[in-house]
């Protein structure tokens, strides 16, 4: 039986949405396999050879930099007989991608080169070459793209309820990586985005977060005045850290009594204050567990000064994702529970209301 009409709340998802092994695997196809996915900052692959593994969908993704300098992406599986290539991310691989399992190896174009105890005209080469996917960056964040259909990535972001082009000003692009957070989080991936959507929680959650930003404490996530989706820093505030007037540099186009957010679909938080950004990806692994990865980026000055306590700022936000991940976790258990059928929503929870509706028009359920 299904849940039933409540006036003046809007229908979420319901328990098996949260739950469910085989919706959980249509989703991966329906909406991680299709979009645009973020995976991370692009200046971890700044050398020729560098390589990023990722998940997309229910794939292993391997990017690297190829010898022009441009970003290829492949599936991370050898076609000789199909052993997973790389296990990890990182630098000073060299130009060739060989399999731990015959030591077949690929250029970073994805062509087979070498594959030992063989001559060269033995087989056909040419006919054995990694399969690419597509990659694409924008503001020096790495997005992959399952389908060959899908829109180029600019056209999917313009396109985006969220407005995310909108943060172009801020131009992360220059920004650096000082820190990357990776948290297991035992909850679903949609439980997380509904949290991270509303501010009715933050004020029981997130009391330090409401202290510096004063109209969370309200429920809400802008000020209502503001044209720009920001929010309004609290007098004295300049930055979302434990330590103010630390004289640490604005990001570009930023002033210091600000803060935006935008959720980027499906899997993309962006988190902009005055003098920093935390991009964060979702992964879902099951219906029950998702790993967050947040990088936490300052303007290049800042990353190479030492006598700043950038710690400061990283630990607070940290704080504030580790209070959504447990509440994040409670609603999980939660919603196992035989007395739970379905979520809803009120109207000041309209930013998570706009994300079921994009979940509804891409998986065609009611
Ligand atoms: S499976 Fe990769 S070289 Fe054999
Ligand atoms: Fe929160």
């Amino acid at each position: 039986m299904s849940a039933p009409e409540i006036r003046g709340l809007q229908k979420s998802f319901t328990r098996d949405e949260y739950t469910s092994p085989a919706i959980f695997a249509s989703e991966l196809e329906t909406i991680f396999s299709k979009h645009w996915c973020y995976v991370g900052r692009a200046d971890k692959l700044s050398h020729i050879g560098d390589r990023m593994v990722c998940n997309v969908g229910s794939e292993s993704i391997l990017i690297v930099r190829n010898r022009e300098s441009q970003l290829r992406a492949y599936f991370n599986v050898c076609q000789h007989r199909g052993s997973q290539l790389c296990d990890e991310s990182g630098s000073g691989y060299g130009a060739a991608i060989t399999c731990p399992y015959h030591a077949w190896s690929y250029s970073l174009d994805g062509k087979l080169v070498g594959a030992i105890h063989h001559e060269k005209e033995s087989f056909d080469r040419e006919c054995i070459s990694l399969k690419q996917v597509r990659v694409d960056e924008w503001q020096g964040c790495l997005f992959v793209c399952l389908d060959n259909n899908e829109v180029p990535l600019l056209k999917w972001l313009e396109n985006m309820y969220s407005k995310p082009l909108e943060l172009d000003k801020f131009g992360m692009a220059g920004l650096k990586s000082v820190r990357t957070t990776v948290d297991e989080a035992q909850a679903n991936w949609k439980v997380l985005v509904e949290n991270y959507s509303e501010c009715l929680h933050c004020s029981v959650v997130h009391p330090e977060f409401c202290d510096l930003v004063p109209v969370f404490a309200t429920g809400r996530t802008i000020d209502k005045d503001r044209g720009d989706w920001g929010a309004n820093l609290a007098d004295g505030v300049n930055s979302i850290s434990f330590k103010q007037n630390q004289g640490l540099t604005l990001i570009p186009g930023m002033d210091d009594k600000s803060l935006f957010g935008a959720y980027v679909y499906p899997n993309m938080l962006i988190d902009v204050s005055p003098d920093s950004v935390a991009v964060t990806t979702y992964i879902p692994r099951s219906p029950t567990h998702t790993t967050v990865i947040t990088d936490y980026l300052f303007p290049a000055d800042m990353a190479a000064d030492s006598s700043l306590d950038l710690n400061a700022v990283i630990d607070f936000n940290d704080l504030v994702n580790h209070q959504d991940i447990a509440v994040s976790e409670r609603v999980q258990r939660g919603t196992a529970s035989s007395a739970f059928k379905q979520a809803y929503h009120t109207e000041m929870e309209k930013y998570a209301m706009q994300f079921v509706k994009q979940y509804r028009q891409d998986t065609q359920t009611h």
